[in-house]
């Protein structure tokens, strides 16, 4: 027995696809719908209880312009880098990330989740396991939240390779990070679909590394 339907959360947890090319960019989405995203976010798990995260909206035509200057400065090199795509899967998604460069700026809004830290460096694998930890499930959380009221996002990261220049035109102070960067939009069409991915007793382990979980 369980007070949810499992039928609904299963279907959201396993088909809140990264949106690009579905975004829908001639409508403009609720300021209220937004922060209704974030407020559920923040109740994603974090190490101690620190309520240390922020979060960026930007929806000034300017701002989101000069930011997808910098997506697309990272972004198309990394993808004429990354080659031929090895199958039509890789392909799709690499045809779709190239559509979300070229229209970063016309997404209705940008959604940049925040620390207000740096993230820790040289200090071993633990320290950044809980610094991003206590940040990134809560971004996952806004996209189900999303999802939920027909809203698209896509997960991306091309733009922090400019972050200081970001952070600079947002007036983000040097100590806070930003951790990825949320088209987010309406979708355009029905639903999604499941993606394959590996099966899981390939990937689980019981006791012992390697040994079949039955
Ligand atoms: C840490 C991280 C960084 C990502 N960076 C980008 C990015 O910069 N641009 C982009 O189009 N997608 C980006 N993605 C989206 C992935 O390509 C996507 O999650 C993956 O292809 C699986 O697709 P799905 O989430 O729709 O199932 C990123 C995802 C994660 C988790």
């Amino acid at each position: 027995m369980t007070e949810f339907d499992l039928s609904q959360t299963d279907r959201l947890l396993t088909t809140t696809k990264q949106v690009r090319k579905r975004l829908d960019l001639t409508r403009d989405v609720p300021m209220d719908v937004l922060l209704e995203c974030i407020e559920i976010a923040g109740h994603a798990p974090m190490g101690g209880n620190a309520q240390r995260n922020r979060w960026m909206i930007v929806t000034d035509p300017e701002l989101k312009a000069e930011i997808a200057g910098f997506y697309a400065a990272v972004g198309r090199p990394y993808l004429e880098a990354a080659g031929t795509p090895a199958d039509d899967r890789m392909g799709r998604v690499i045809d779709s990330t190239v559509y979300l460069i070229d229209h970063l700026a016309e997404a209705p809004a940008l959604v940049i989740p925040l620390r207000l830290d740096r993230p820790p460096s040289g200090e071993g694998f633990d320290n950044a396991s809980g610094y991003y930890g206590s940040v990134l499930p809560g971004v996952w959380s806004f996209q189900l939240a999303a999802r939920s009221r027909g809203l698209g996002s896509c997960w991306t990261t091309f733009h922090l390779g400019h972050e200081r220049q970001v952070a600079e035109m947002l007036g983000i102070p040097e100590s806070v990070s930003q951790v990825a960067l949320l088209p987010v939009a309406y979708y355009t069409g029905d639903t999604f679909h499941r993606a394959p991915r590996r099966d899981v007793g390939e990937i689980t382990f019981l006791n012992q590394w390697k040994n079949p979980p039955s």
